[in-house]
């Protein structure tokens, strides 16, 4: 069986997809590379291989050296970061996939591309967002994010590269901390009401959007790249969602378990900009039906799951 290699595999995502890929295929069958080296004992177990993405050569060696056949490409500069860098940011986001779709070109890799809610933009249908619908974002990651659908379904019609990938939201984990989004606070919030039973969110108390726990997260990347290619659609860019709220309502779910957590308000006008830009709320009744796309967690689940999760992290840590 040919290898899989994942770029970026240290970040918020990778640290858990890693596991979930060497769960399923074997430790020595999946290779993480990021440009930073591994800390914890988990994050090394199997090969590691240091990875600018931006450098096509190290990309290149690492898949002739172990047989790649599919590159789950994860490395980039998220929202928050992108709009303080926009110049990294599209060396990163831009030239890192490109350099991906190249090497999956020659070497006839599949290539795994998560795009975000933040390809869409101000003048985009802000509820029940179509997948196919005006993307016009006003924020450098939106833009790489937009570009990268585009160039992964080109590589596909023009080289038959099977390039798949999918629209995240926000995501909600406790293994490694989120890279810069502006979807963070609701990852920030569980750490606080843990350690200080109160919280100081960036974003405003009715900013509404889309979140998904990681679990779903990672078994929606797995899931479409072994779904049947005949019934895909669309292939690149799937809107794909699973809980929605503000922060005024994922604090009073947190209240059940920590009845007097408080949230308190200080908004960043940069991020509160970006969200207000994006969606609140997507339809993803194209990835349902192309590959029985399916979360499994709601906001009471999540909730109360990455609160007993989190707790024992803190504790022992
Ligand atoms: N986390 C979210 O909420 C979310 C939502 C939508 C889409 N996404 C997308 O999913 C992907 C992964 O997101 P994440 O949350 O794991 O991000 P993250 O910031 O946690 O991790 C990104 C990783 O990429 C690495 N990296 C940065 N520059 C690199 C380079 N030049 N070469 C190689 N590696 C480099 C970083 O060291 C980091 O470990 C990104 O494309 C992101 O845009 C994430």
């Amino acid at each position: 069986m040919r290898k899989t290699l994942i770029t970026g595999a240290l970040g918020q995502i990778g640290s858990e997809l890693v596991v979930a890929l060497r769960d399923r295929y074997g430790d020595d069958q999946v290779i993480a590379s990021d440009i930073r080296m591994p800390a914890s004992p988990y994050e090394s177990n199997g090969p590691f291989e240091y990875i600018d993405c931006t450098v096509r050569r190290m990309m290149d060696d690492v898949v002739q050296k172990y047989d790649v056949g599919t590159i789950y490409h994860l490395a980039s500069l998220l929202s928050a970061t992108a709009e303080e860098k926009p110049h990294v940011a599209w060396d990163v986001n831009m030239g890192g996939l490109y350099r991906v779709l190249e090497i999956a070109r020659e070497s006839r890799c599949a290539v795994f591309f998560p795009s975000s809610i933040g390809a869409f933009g101000p003048n985009t249908p802000k509820d029940n967002t179509p997948q196919d619908t005006i993307q016009r974002p006003n924020t450098m990651y939106g833009v790489t994010k937009v570009a990268g659908e585009l160039l992964c379904d080109y590589y596909h019609s023009r080289f038959g590269v099977d390039a798949r990938g999918l629209r995240y939201p926000g995501l909600i984990s406790y293994v490694a901390p989120p890279g810069g989004g502006t979807t963070d606070y609701a990852v920030e919030i569980f750490y606080e009401a843990i350690r200080n039973k109160r919280y100081t969110c960036f974003l405003g108390p009715d900013t509404c959007l889309d979140m998904m726990y990681m679990p779903d997260a990672v078994k929606a990347a797995i899931d479409l790249m072994h779904a049947d290619p005949d019934r895909l659609v669309h292939r690149n860019a799937f809107n794909v969602t699973s809980v929605n709220f503000t922060p005024e309502q994922l604090a009073a779910e947190i209240r059940k378990h920590i009845p007097d957590f408080v949230i308190n308000y200080d908004v960043d006008p940069v991020r509160q900009a970006i969200a207000d830009s994006w969606p609140n709320s997507i339809d993803d009744s194209a990835a349902r039906a192309e590959w029985d796309w399916k979360p499994e967690y709601d906001l009471e689940m999540m909730t109360a799951d990455m609160l007993e999760n989190l707790k024992k992290k803190l504790k022992s840590s």
